[in-house]
């Protein structure tokens, strides 16, 4: 609690030695007076750095506030204004083992908040699904990129453009089917067996839209559990070939392949009547971080807030369960647990769990959209300044290539071979959205970014984009 005040006892002192520097300055510039203004730039910069600092560092004690009262153990010890480690208590029960290094999962985990609060409040601007556009923008779209999402192609790039073009236009709109904002309120579901501890069905069903994972099944066995509504589902390739069973029950989930397509499920999907796209903020050719933390960034790329359930994020949790089926190994589970409370407390998810359950919704302990808004433009400035960029906040900072595409631009995803369901259903009503249906929210954002869309490059860092431009504002 001491350190986040310590910048602002030194300011006075900073301030001091810059007035001196700067008197000294201005007494060897009346005598030599072509330097002039050289010398003010850097002490204004500092001065700005230093607003900006103790701007986080009050973050800082909110988001520890936050984890003392909400992370049932959990507390937050601040390393400086961005660094933070979050500890769980000693004795908690450590039971995943790592054999590689011999350890078991640590009780500690060091967290920058800054980059985490820049990396998640720009997945609120950006588009996660494969398009034409990105493909067609993108330097090496075609030729490297597709070749990456395409399984058995035979080569390591798309020589033949065709074959690629055909292999995937099944699920390539044009243009971005889902937009920023498009929904106010969106549930995550999980697949953990601690659904089964409480009734979050009927919850779980009022949100604007819900996402879920791989097979999660949907029926009236779990329905009290984790409702009956389906709007995304988020699937690995695996999952991807039984999507027929998957979908049974629905011809209006959209199905989001996190990794790569085939020939195998092209022909699946040309039976289907739902739609059906890739992911498009994949990382490729590394170890895949969990579906869920994937879900989270498809969910708040078109949602305001966004509420999870199913994520084993309460202490005591020895085992890795499903609610559908017999448990599986799974990854880390304390290292999920510290960084789930982490987003929480950044404003990005609300955690919902059997050992929250009964508390009342009460959500005034999470810093606001305005601190939020606040720590993420001070974070923004001091990294520019680190990196020697200009600091001038716009949505578009980040943008390393751009393209300009007609808003009437390409057809809607499909091919020529599809089944009389495929064609008959209105899996194409996303694509064809027309503005004037989107919520206010989304259209109001449409506006204030011109019409701009913003792709990830590459892995999970945001700080190359691809930003392509609808050059006349659809309506
Ligand atoms: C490229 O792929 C298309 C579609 O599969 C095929 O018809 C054509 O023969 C291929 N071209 C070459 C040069 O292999
Ligand atoms: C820790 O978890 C393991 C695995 O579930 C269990 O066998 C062990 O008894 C637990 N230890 C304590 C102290 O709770
Ligand atoms: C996101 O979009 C909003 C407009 O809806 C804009 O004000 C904000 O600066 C953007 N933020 C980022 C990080 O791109
Ligand atoms: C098309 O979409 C509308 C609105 O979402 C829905 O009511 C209708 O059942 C869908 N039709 C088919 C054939 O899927």
């Amino acid at each position: 609690m001491t350190r986040p005040s310590a910048p602002a006892q030194r300011r006075p002192t900073v301030a001091l030695l810059l007035g001196l520097a700067l008197a000294f300055c201005l007494a060897v510039l009346s005598i030599q007076s072509s330097f002039f203004a050289a010398p003010g730039a850097p002490g204004r910069k500092l001065d700005l750095d230093a607003d900006d600092v103790r701007e986080l560092a009050g973050f800082q004690s909110r988001v520890q506030q936050c984890v003392a009262s909400r992370g049932l153990g959990l507390t937050a010890d601040i390393i400086d204004h961005c660094k933070l480690v979050l500890k769980f208590p000693e004795g908690t029960n450590s039971t995943w083992y790592n054999a590689q290094f011999k350890i078991f999962e640590p009780l500690e985990y060091k967290y920058d908040v800054c980059e985490t609060i820049l990396l998640w409040e720009q997945y609120r601007n950006m588009t996660t699904v494969l398009t034409r556009e990105y493909l067609d923008v993108r330097p090496d779209g075609w030729l490297d990129y597709a070749a990456k999402r395409i399984a058995q192609l035979g080569s390591d790039k798309c020589y033949n453009r065709t074959l690629c073009d055909e292999l995937l236009s099944i699920l390539l709109p044009a243009k971005p089917p889902f937009h920023p904002r498009q929904f106010a309120t969106c549930a995550v579901v999980g697949n953990s067996g601690d659904l089964l501890k409480t009734e979050f069905g009927q919850e779980i069903d009022a949100h604007d839209a819900v996402f879920r994972d791989n097979e999660a099944p949907v029926n009236q066995k779990y329905a009290k559990y984790v409702g009956l509504k389906r709007d995304f589902r988020l699937v690995v390739r695996g999952a991807a070939r039984n999507m027929a069973s998957i979908l049974k029950g629905s011809s209006d989930e959209a199905l989001i392949i996190k990794s790569l397509t085939h020939k195998e499920i092209n022909s699946v999907i040309k039976e289907l009547p739902n739609p059906v796209y890739l992911f498009q903020g994949i990382v490729l050719r590394r170890g895949a971080k969990g579906t869920g933390m994937k879900s989270i960034e498809l969910a708040l790329s078109m949602c305001d807030i966004v509420d999870i359930y199913g994520f084993t994020v309460d202490p005591g949790y020895t085992e890795w369960t499903r609610y559908f089926s017999a448990p599986r190994k799974g990854h880390n589970p304390l290292q999920g647990r510290a960084y789930y409370q982490l987003l929480e407390c950044l404003g990005v998810i609300r955690i919902h769990s059997p050992m929250r359950a009964q508390r009342v919704e009460d959500w005034s302990d999470i810093p606001s959209k305005e601190e939020i808004g606040k720590a993420h433009a001070a974070a923004f400035r001091l990294k520019k300044h680190e990196t020697g960029q200009p600091d001038d906040l716009t949505p578009f900072s980040n943008c390393k290539v751009w393209g300009t595409v007609d808003p009437d631009y390409g057809p809607v995803s499909g091919t020529s071979d599809m089944s009389e369901t495929r064609k008959n259903s209105n899996y194409s009503k996303w694509e064809k959205l027309p503005f004037k249906k989107l919520r206010k929210e989304a259209q109001e954002h449409h506006i204030q970014m011109g019409g701009v869309s913003l792709y990830k490059m590459d892995g999970n860092k945001l700080d190359d984009l691809v930003c392509v431009r609808h050059e006349h504002s659809s309506s």
